[in-house]
């Protein structure tokens, strides 16, 4: 395989030649070297197309094989059937970067082709990006190489878009909004060039200060997720997904799989990553224009200035709703505002200058929260009244922006008639962040607040911990030598116990004087289980009885279980009944682990009971995660005070909790053959009392994909 170019040169290309080039308007390849030509390229320009003849003022080359000049990126603009030929003289041409327009490959099912090109390219030292794509633009080299609109602003935020028509569009709505753009970068189906590489390239380039990407599907979610991690603690990542598809879940046969399934495991994931999710291409938008045109806060302290106590109370709420946390040392915001107001106003926060409030009284607040120094970012509102001239306080606030703006984050909101509205728009126009709505303000400050507290984190070592491998692997052994991808519980529970954790106290009785002497061995109370690999789901046959006190109900018990298995599954085999310690009762908690198709090893945790079954109250987290992260983590679900200790009850162990989800994720990572573990439940007790992992669930790759995945490695 041939050395891998640098991605520099097709942002930067010293030439390009365009297959396809056409001089008939209308054609995609006339507009392109419409845009390539009018965007100020200064390298080399050859348009190809074997009728040759000149075009805007450039020679057109009837082959590759005639440009005398270097040529790093080829654009390909030629229907499919004839784009191997082209890639064949591109490598002939010694062409770094293919920019393939032409749609036709595994878009439409025809991903052999795909395969075979990418193959071939990468052997001739070539990189593809596509096909199926609408182009690159880049504003180091003024290159504009797409087939969407010109004259495009250029700045520092670089676009990365699956979506053709999404991508295209988002540039002129870039230039609507006023955005700068650093790159555009359309990725199609990703056959070779994905989110990952041009991110690496993304991360050190000067010219880009936030990355904005629209993504379909993911490829390669390991990688990706390595990379955004490393990115976004330089630069904030903005990601727009539309949703995933629940296909996967539903062949699912655990609950961390069904669960899994959905948008929750890209969403848990990439905000892991440091990743800023926005719902809407208008949020996204927004972020990226702020983020890029403003000084990140040195601190938390947001303080809020108003001349409306409704709006200003709408401004806290989305406050919460985006984690911007609000100032609330009173004597110092009294120390601060109090001047600014009349005595009827209220100087805590929200800051209330109250209805009477005219553009000097604005002055005095702004002036005094940009020169607060504990004061970090400023949410500054109004609404119209009789006494609100929209010209005056725009002229001030424009001051103010162009004075400190430099300094510290504020975003505006003004809200009224056609006064305050032209006035929000001319501000808009001179780059002041201002909007219409407060929610829209304010989720600007939130997102700059999440790179805030992502790039203050810095990095932070992933937890490993040891497992008994040895012991792990003897009982996966056995499995597979019978045939099975699933544990018996006793197998399972044999796994978490070699990974440290605590499993109640069992045996596996053959006869009824064995399970009675047990029973007395663990101590009663006690629980008896069918063993049978021909009956996974015990409760459902009547294979399980809870709570025996004593031998008499263990002899019942003994019999009660083998009859209503016999009649359930005559054929069943019963290899003997498990007798477990009967667990105290503690807070039920589910935690899992699994690779997952797209991001590899990840991990669950959720309250137990209906709190998984009815709410889906569960979190992922790609694996291996740091302590800190798995905190979060657990901090993160809405049934979170329930561990916390609710009506006077005591704080349960939420470090224990860490420490098996952490575990649970080493099982995994030790042992390639283990797909799927669920232990449910887990029972969590009071802090210091630890954990008892009652139900282990364990899920074998099956082998066919063990083969395939060596065969990928
Ligand atoms: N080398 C150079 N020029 C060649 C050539 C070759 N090997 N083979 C053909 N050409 C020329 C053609 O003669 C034609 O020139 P002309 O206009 O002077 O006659 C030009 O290249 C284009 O070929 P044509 O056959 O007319 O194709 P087209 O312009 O109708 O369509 C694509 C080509 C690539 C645009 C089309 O196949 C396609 O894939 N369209 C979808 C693109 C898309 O939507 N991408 C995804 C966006 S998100």
């Amino acid at each position: 395989m041939a050395v891998k170019p640098d991605i520099k040169y097709m942002f930067e290309p010293r030439g390009i030649a365009i297959i396809g080039a056409s001089q008939q308007h209308g054609k995609i390849g006339y507009t392109i070297v419409d845009n390539i030509v009018s965007s100020g390229y200064m390298g080399g320009i050859y348009p190809i197309n074997p009728k040759g003849g000149e075009f805007m003022g450039k020679k057109v080359y009837s082959s590759l094989k005639e440009v005398d000049g270097i040529v790093d990126v080829a654009c390909i603009v030629i229907p499919a059937k004839h784009v191997r030929g082209a890639v064949e003289e591109c490598a002939a041409k010694g062409v770094k970067f293919l920019v393939i327009i032409t749609s036709g490959f595994s878009e439409v099912g025809n991903v052999h082709e795909e395969k075979e090109m990418v193959a071939y390219a990468r052997e001739k030292g070539m990189r593809i990006l596509g096909p199926n794509i609408f182009g690159l633009f880049s504003a180091a080299a003024s290159l504009n190489a797409t087939f969407g609109p010109k004259d495009i602003h250029k700045g520092s935020v670089s676009v990365i878009s699956q979506s053709g028509a999404i991508g295209a569009a988002m540039i002129g709505k870039t230039k609507t909004e006023g955005i700068g753009m650093a790159s555009i970068v359309s990725v199609g189906n990703k056959a070779d060039i994905d989110e990952a590489d041009l991110l690496e390239y993304f991360r050190d380039d000067k010219n880009t200060s936030i990355v904005l990407m629209y993504i379909e599907g993911i490829k390669d979610g390991e990688r990706l997720v390595d990379v955004l991690r490393e990115t976004t603690k330089k630069k904030p990542v903005v990601v727009i997904k539309s949703g995933r598809s629940k296909r996967g879940a539903l062949a699912a046969a655990s609950h961390t799989g069904s669960l899994a399934g959905s948008d929750s495991v890209f969403d848990s994931i990439i905000r892991q990553c440091g990743v800023l999710r926005a719902e809407s291409i208008q949020d996204a938008l927004d972020w990226c224009k702020f983020i890029s045109s403003n000084p990140i806060p040195r601190g938390e302290n947001a303080v809020i200035i108003t001349n409306g106590g409704g709006v200003g109370v709408l401004a806290a709420d989305a406050c919460e709703k985006y984690d911007v946390r609000l100032y609330d040392d009173l004597q110092a915001m009294k120390e601060c505002f109090s001047g600014t107001m009349p005595e009827f106003g209220s100087a805590k926060n929200p800051v209330d200058l109250t209805g009477q409030a005219d553009a000097g009284d604005y002055d005095k607040a702004l002036v005094a929260a940009f020169e607060r120094p504990e004061i970090s970012s400023i949410i500054c509102l109004g609404c119209e009244t009789g006494l609100f001239n929209a010209e005056e306080v725009s002229s001030i606030l424009r001051r103010n922006y162009k004075k400190y703006g430099g300094e510290k984050p504020m975003v505006c909101s003004f809200f009224g008639g056609p006064s305050v509205e032209s006035s929000v728009a001319k501000l808009k126009e001179e780059g002041v962040p201002v909007y219409t709505d407060v929610y829209q303000a304010v989720s600007c400050l939130g997102a700059m607040y999440s790179h805030y507290r992502n790039i203050k984190k810095g990095y932070e070592n992933p937890e490993k911990r040891e497992v008994d491998g040895v012991a792990i692997g003897k009982v996966v052994e056995g499995v597979r030598g019978d045939h099975r991808t699933f544990l018996l519980s006793h197998e399972a529970m044999q796994v978490a116990a070699a990974a440290g954790l605590r499993t109640p106290k069992s045996m596996i009785a053959k006869n009824i004087q064995q399970a009675v002497q047990y029973a007395e061995e663990i101590g009663y109370p006690v629980v008896m289980k069918v063993v049978s690999k021909d009956i996974i789901h015990k409760s459902d046959v009547g294979g399980i009885a809870l709570d025996l006190e004593n031998s008499k109900e263990v002899v019942e018990a003994f019999e009660s279980i083998t009859f209503n298995c016999k009649r359930h599954k005559p054929d069943a085999l019963i290899q003997g009944m498990e007798i477990a310690e009967m667990v105290k009762k503690g807070v039920e908690t589910i935690i899992g682990a699994r690779r997952d198709s797209a991001f590899g090893p990840i991990v669950m945790f959720g309250l137990g009971g209906i709190y998984v079954e009815v709410m889906k109250d569960v979190v992922f987290r790609s694996y291996p995660l740091s302590k800190n992260e798995v905190m979060k983590m657990l901090a993160s679900i809405r049934s979170y005070p329930l561990l916390l200790g609710v009506r006077g009850e005591e704080m349960k162990d939420i470090e224990t909790v860490a420490e098996t989800v952490i575990r649970v994720g080493a099982i995994l990572e030790s042992c390639p053959d283990i797909s799927d573990i669920e232990i449910n439940p887990v029972v969590v007790y009071d802090n210091g009392q630890g954990i008892r992992a009652v139900d282990v669930r364990i899920l074998l790759t099956k082998e066919e994909e063990m083969d395939k995945k060596e065969a990928r490695e």
